[in-house]
């Protein structure tokens, strides 16, 4: 046992020493030294868990990102001894735990090393606070680069950065600003080709250094609680996020709406403004499926209330709405006003479900209504009354709701003191440990809540904070950006980086919250959000009367901006499909491109350009009055979107840059799905499925997920996975599609329009049966044909 000088505020630090004894518990093992146990949980052959009791007892083992449906999948694992080591190997890993001081090293199965302790795990008495602090440290390997971490507003690549977990109420935050709203420990490794990922599941503030304190090193630690932490094997980084995802949960479908367009401010007020909100987009014919309401919708800011002045008849001017094809989506904070004639107050002071200071006072502070009182949700009786509370918005119509200011934000205090006590499940613990969980549990109970009222339809939850794992219940939004061209691209990266940190249902406000864009920044907010899961535009303009609408620019800006929101309409059923596959695998929605071509290490640092899904490649226009963008395409062909140019990839390309288009690629080889112009998402579904398809003579396999998109059909397989496999000569196009569902679609047709043949096509063969093509199939070099939805084999000559 190796120990540092004590500081009076920190003991000295304490190193394991030497492995005195063994044991093996089913897939369990323990190492005991003189005060410290380690234990290794083998999960599956590519996940193991190491958990470090620092002096001899662990702590309970309780999390709120472990998804209950974690599944330890039998594997093939075992130890051997030997002099200087033990070894624990499974089918995918061996990890050597050093007989000296307990440090890992982890190595595939050729023997190379993808992780190893540098000092490892240490730790300290936390002589102030209480409790220990944590520590492990981990050598960095050759070219090593980190990803992941939330919501970190900074270059997706993280080596020589450092940064902390500790949900911060980040109005008008900045490149680089630390910490933001969202707590997720998750980090990527990546060298060598070869990635895995580490989830420190710890809920106290942690911190992450990406070698800027040691440039041999990265460390992560927190100020109390256990290390804990998950080592997830890929060697895709795609596969690290999907382990990552089966450690902390998948997300629920959501309902179709809720990936339509939505448009928000703060705040539309009174209920007439809405409704000629509405009006003007359906007058437009611009797409769009919800409206939310802010904050003025309520009584004095009291949450669960109804402004009498502004809106006397909500169920009323919901109805209204409804009828036109729109969603309500409402606001509800965690500041309960202060007011005895209050029933929410009334109820929650009554049954003891407010926050309490160390001494029993109540954890008061202002936010908007004045002086506030706070859920405990970290009890669950709390969560259980605040779910409760949501059937009065469910029963006037409300059909999702906005969770904000759950970091939680304070006014003055910034958030609560440390000594505000919290449940914590059983636990009684203080706000160090509750922090970085409260927004995450009280979008959990809202969440709870709308589902239970809400049923048969699917619930929408959009929320600010969280810990990790949150995407099992909510989407989110990024925060309080800024209307500039930096915050064009931090949105971006903010998006990506989510994505492959379990949470893809996610967006930024679009033209930013603080200030005003212009037009043009506007509109190239608009593209990019297009390929976001979340599309909302959002800004704080009520003392200004400044207006964020599409059609708040002039007439050429709402052109563009109502093509690319048509366009985001017509991409539905692949975004659907994308959701699908992350919903169903925990595959990240948005890829950045070392995700998608881990190989190249050209892909490593960029961040202009990332995958929405399998097949379309994006970039946002991120200048004022650029006229063309250097686009790295990774390897393959790619058409360009807008007039089917086809371009060779794993090289620099430029791509001229017009307002009305964005650098946007398709996949040689992909089938993407169309649905038709709709104003709205009850509008789909009728004659025909649009199918575009894009020649290649690779082959290449793209699908189609369709469901009723709202309830639970799909959960007793009331859905359709349909398989396209493409794979064409240089002289004919060939498609085999493969049906496997019982869900009866609406459409009975397709519309098949074939982009880049590359001869001139005379007919079709149709499971058999020959076409001749007449001009009418032709559209410059598309051709179109319209075919019976179940056919098998397409093939033009
Ligand atoms: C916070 C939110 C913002 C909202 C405002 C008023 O600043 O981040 O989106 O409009 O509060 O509710």
């Amino acid at each position: 046992m190796q120990v540092t000088t004590s500081s009076g505020k920190y003991s000295a630090k304490h190193y394991p020493d030497n492995i005195k004894d063994w044991k093996k518990e089913g897939n369990y093992f323990y190492f005991y030294t003189t005060e410290t146990i380690l234990e290794v949980r083998i999960i599956s052959d590519k996940i193991v868990r190491f958990r470090y009791a620092a002096d001899g007892n662990f702590q309970r083992d309780f999390s709120y990102a472990v998804s209950d449906r974690l599944e330890e999948s039998p594997v093939n694992f075992g130890l051997h001894e030997f002099e200087e080591n033990f070894e624990i190997y499974t089918e995918a890993l061996r990890i050597y735990i050093s007989r000296d001081d307990l440090r890992l090293t982890i190595t595939d199965l050729e023997g190379c090393i993808i992780n190893q302790d540098e000092l490892g795990f240490h730790w300290q008495y936390y002589l102030q606070k209480g409790g220990k602090i944590v520590y492990c440290s981990k050598q960095i390997q050759e070219d090593e680069c980190f990803f992941g971490m939330g919501d970190k507003p900074t270059d997706l690549n993280l080596h020589g950065k450092r940064m902390e977990n500790f949900g911060t109420d980040a109005y008008g935050f900045q490149k680089d600003t630390d910490p933001l709203y969202r707590n997720i420990p998750f980090y990527y490794g990546l060298h060598r080709g070869k990635a895995y990922g580490i989830f420190f599941d710890n809920t106290f503030r942690t911190i992450f250094d990406f070698g800027k304190e040691r440039d041999n090193a990265t460390s992560f630690w927190a100020r109390g609680g256990e290390m804990n932490y998950y080592f997830i094997y890929g060697p895709e980084l795609l596969k690290v996020a999907e382990g990552y995802t089966s450690i902390t949960g998948t997300a629920e479908l959501p309902p179709l709406w809720a990936l339509g367009y939505q448009q928000c401010r703060w705040s539309y007020y009174p209920d007439t403004r809405v409704k000629e909100i509405a009006a003007e987009f359906r007058k437009r014919e611009i797409p769009c499926d919800v409206i939310h309401l802010d904050i003025d919708y309520m009584e004095g800011f009291r949450c669960f209330t109804w402004s009498k002045e502004g809106f006397p008849e909500p169920a009323g001017l919901i109805k209204e709405l409804a009828a036109q094809g729109f969603k309500v989506v409402v606001i509800i904070d965690p500041g309960i006003k202060v007011d005895p004639d209050y029933s929410i107050y009334k109820q929650g002071i009554q049954n003891n479900y407010f926050c309490k200071r160390a001494d029993g006072a109540l954890m008061e502070g202002d936010v908007w209504p004045g002086k506030c009182v706070f859920p405990d949700y970290t009890n669950p009786e709390v969560r259980k009354w605040w779910a409760g509370l949501f059937k009065e918005l469910v029963d006037v119509g409300v059909r999702g709701v906005w969770n904000d200011m759950n970091e939680p934000a304070v006014f003055e205090m910034g958030t609560f003191p440390e000594d505000v006590r919290h449940d914590y499940d059983g636990e009684a613990v203080s706000h160090r440990k509750a922090h970085n969980v409260y927004g995450h549990l009280m979008s959990k109970a809202t969440a709870a809540g709308m589902k239970k009222y809400l049923m048969p339809n699917r619930p929408f939850v959009i929320s600010r904070s969280c810990y990790a794992g949150a995407q099992r219940w909510t989407s989110f939004w990024t925060g309080d950006n800024v209307s500039s061209w930096d915050h064009l691209w931090l949105a971006s990266v903010q998006a990506q980086r989510m994505a492959v940190s379990g949470i893809s249902f996610v967006g930024s406000d679009i033209g930013g919250f603080i200030g005003e864009p212009d037009g043009e920044l506007y509109v190239r907010w608009i593209q990019l959000a297009v390929f976001h899961p979340l599309m909302r535009t959002h800004s704080a303009s009520n003392e200004t009367g400044f207006n964020q609408e599409p059609w708040s620019f002039g007439t050429e800006y709402e052109a563009v901006a109502k093509k690319f929101i048509q366009l985001r309409y017509s991409l539905l059923p692949y975004l659907y499909t994308t959701f699908w596959q992350y919903s169903r695998f925990g595959t990240p929605m948005l890829r950045p491109l070392a995700f998608v071509a881990q190989h190249d290490k050209q892909t490593y640092d960029r961040s202009h350009e990332f995958m929405l899904g399998d097949s379309l490649l994006i970039s946002h226009v991120s200048e004022q009055g650029m006229k063309e963008k250097e686009i790295y395409l990774p390897e393959g062909q790619w058409y360009y979107y807008f007039n089917d140019q086809m371009y060779t990839g794993g090289q620099v390309i430029k791509i001229a840059t017009p307002l009305d288009e964005m650098p946007l690629f398709v996949k040689a080889g992909a089938v993407i799905p169309n649905y038709p112009k709709i104003q709205h998402v009850d509008e789909r579904n009728t004659e025909e499925m649009m199918l575009h398809v894009y020649y290649s003579t690779e082959e290449y396999s793209s699908s189609l997920y369709e469901d009723a998109g709202d309830h639970y059909g799909y959960k007793n397989g009331q859905y359709n996975d349909i398989r396209f496999k493409q794979r064409s000569e240089k002289s004919h196009f060939a498609l085999r599609k493969k049906y496997f569902g019982q869900y009866n679609a609406a459409y009975r047709k397709h519309n098949i329009s074939v982009h880049g043949l590359p001869f001139k096509a005379k007919e079709y063969v149709l499971d058999g049966n020959v076409v001749k093509l007449t001009p009418a199939n032709f559209v410059g070099n598309v051709v179109n044909i319209v075919v019976e939805r179940k056919f098998e084999n397409l093939i033009i000559r």
